[in-house]
């Protein structure tokens, strides 16, 4: 416990906490963690330099401290029960189905939620320990949500900021869940809550008046010790690199050995997305299916390439789901395909970096559809990678990505007429149209980088550690 003045803003350590560490142990060594997170917090640790504490992905992994790309890594051990009812029970069976539109049913178990508490105590702990004096302590996401509190009873001297990488729920989809006061005194710990959309912020607005009774006015709410500034700070990505990569000559040489493989179609449409019940892998197939029966896809000029990185497989909704995804690629390449071409390339496997950028500039169409999503950084990849200035980009009104690239093809994938329509817009459409709105969308893009949004929230964060009573 340090109670020493705060180093002026700027120059104040970083320390991160999130679920994950960056890299995670395999059989064959570290490799990269899944999900757009990490990929949005690396560069942006990178380049201001900081610590990251987090879970190695193996069980009871006390690693010591060790750094990757310049950046140190703290990890915190979690063991084998507490994998079960902390990470696949409580936090990917009972708040992800319940933050995202309560798409599939939610468990509420109290083993499960004991392990969150404790989980969420360790990685307080940790941080208290490691943080440096007048430490920015930056934790992320729905697996931590208790962190803000626990640290703040025993650091008071760093400042704390939080952001959901996910949607936060409406007030009466958060009601439901039984420990609903804890996660709102949880989070209200930070002095900056930052969230990817507006109505993110509104819902833990007006949760945070309804289950604490707490005061607020203009964003700011009124905590005994401290106040919580609520935020709203669009994610981004690190468009350079992603440039970077399509435009190297490997990248070239193999998106046109991918569209060879491919059998030179007229269209490559694209999906890429974990295997998650919430991206609308299903819908997205059975359109695609539609449109082959009625003839407006022709399995000749159009394929699909669908990658689905394998996420949670433990938790019994992501094994139905993937069950349903390949029912669903079988039956439409029985179907429609013939000898050596398949109409959908479906691939369940975590894809390298560079193979994914070869893909996305392959892809003519890009299909980002789900349900719901916090943001979808993949819809900002895929235009980001298209240096070329073409290709066109379908998106669900449902993803946090679509406040900002208004000229994708906006689309209500529920309605499957529309996201039909929506298709057969993409594929269709005029050279000089798609070259417009690709040119959009990559202005977009460059406009708000990752280290843009890093910088923004941490400027905000500053500022709202110097503003409690
Ligand atoms: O963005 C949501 C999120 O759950 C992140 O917290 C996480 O890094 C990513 O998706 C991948 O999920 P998981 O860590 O459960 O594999």
């Amino acid at each position: 416990m340090s109670d020493a003045p705060s180093p002026p803003a700027g120059e104040r350590p970083i320390v991160v906490a999130a679920n994950r560490l960056p890299v995670m142990r395999t059989e064959e060594g570290w490799a990269p963690s899944p999900g757009g997170l990490v990929r949005a917090l690396l560069p942006m640790l990178r380049a201001t330099g900081g610590t990251w504490v987090g879970w190695t992905g193996d069980f009871d992994d006390a690693a010591e401290p060790f750094t990757v790309d310049d950046v140190d890594l703290h990890p915190v051990p979690i063991s084998a029960k507490e994998v079960e009812l902390y990470y696949e029970g409580f936090s990917n069976d009972g708040l992800w189905p319940l933050y995202h539109d309560a798409l599939r049913e939610s468990t509420y178990d109290s083993e499960q939620w004991d392990a969150y508490v404790a989980v969420n105590e360790r990685f307080a702990i940790t941080l208290a320990n490691i943080a440096p004096p007048g430490a920015m302590v930056w934790i992320h996401d729905y697996q931590l949500q208790l962190v803000p509190q626990m640290l703040r009873k025993q650091r008071t001297d760093v400042t704390i900021g939080f952001f959901l990488h996910i949607p936060f729920p409406p007030l009466e989809l958060f009601s439901r869940l039984p420990w609903r006061d804890e996660v709102i005194e949880g989070l209200l710990g930070c002095d900056l809550i930052g969230f990817q959309r507006p109505m993110g912020a509104a819902n833990f607005i007006s949760c945070s008046r309804q289950f604490l009774d707490v005061d607020e006015f203009d964003r700011v709410i009124e905590n005994v010790d401290h106040r919580t500034h609520v935020g709203v700070f669009p994610i981004s990505i690190d468009v350079a690199e992603v440039e970077e990569t399509a435009a190297g000559r490997a990248t070239r040489q193999r998106t046109s050995q991918i569209r060879t493989r491919l059998g030179d179609p007229e269209v490559v449409l694209l999906g890429v997305d974990r295997l998650d019940y919430t991206k609308g892998i299903g819908l997205r197939l059975r359109a695609f299916a539609a449109l082959l029966e009625s003839g407006e896809l022709d399995p000749r000029r159009h394929v699909l390439v669908q990658v689905a990185t394998p996420t949670r497989e433990a938790v019994e909704h992501y094994q139905d789901e993937r069950r349903e995804i390949e029912r669903l690629v079988g039956a439409i390449n029985g179907r429609y395909s013939s000898i050596g071409l398949p109409v959908v390339h479906y691939l369940y496997q975590t894809l390298p970096f560079d193979e994914l950028i070869a893909l996305y500039r392959a892809g003519d169409v890009m299909l980002v559809t789900p349900f719901r999503d916090g943001m979808n950084l993949v819809a900002k990849e895929y235009s980001a990678a298209h240096i070329d200035g073409d290709g066109v980009l379908v998106l669900s009104e449902f993803a946090g990505a679509a406040d900002e690239l208004t000229d994708a093809v906006l689309v209500n994938p529920h309605d499957d007429l529309a996201l039909q329509q929506a298709i057969v817009t993409a594929v269709e459409m005029h050279r000089h149209e798609r070259r417009t709105r690709m040119a959009a969308l990559r202005d977009q893009i460059r406009k708000s980088d990752v280290q843009g949004w890093a910088d923004r929230f941490l400027a905000a964060l500053a500022a709202a550690g110097g503003t409690s009573p």
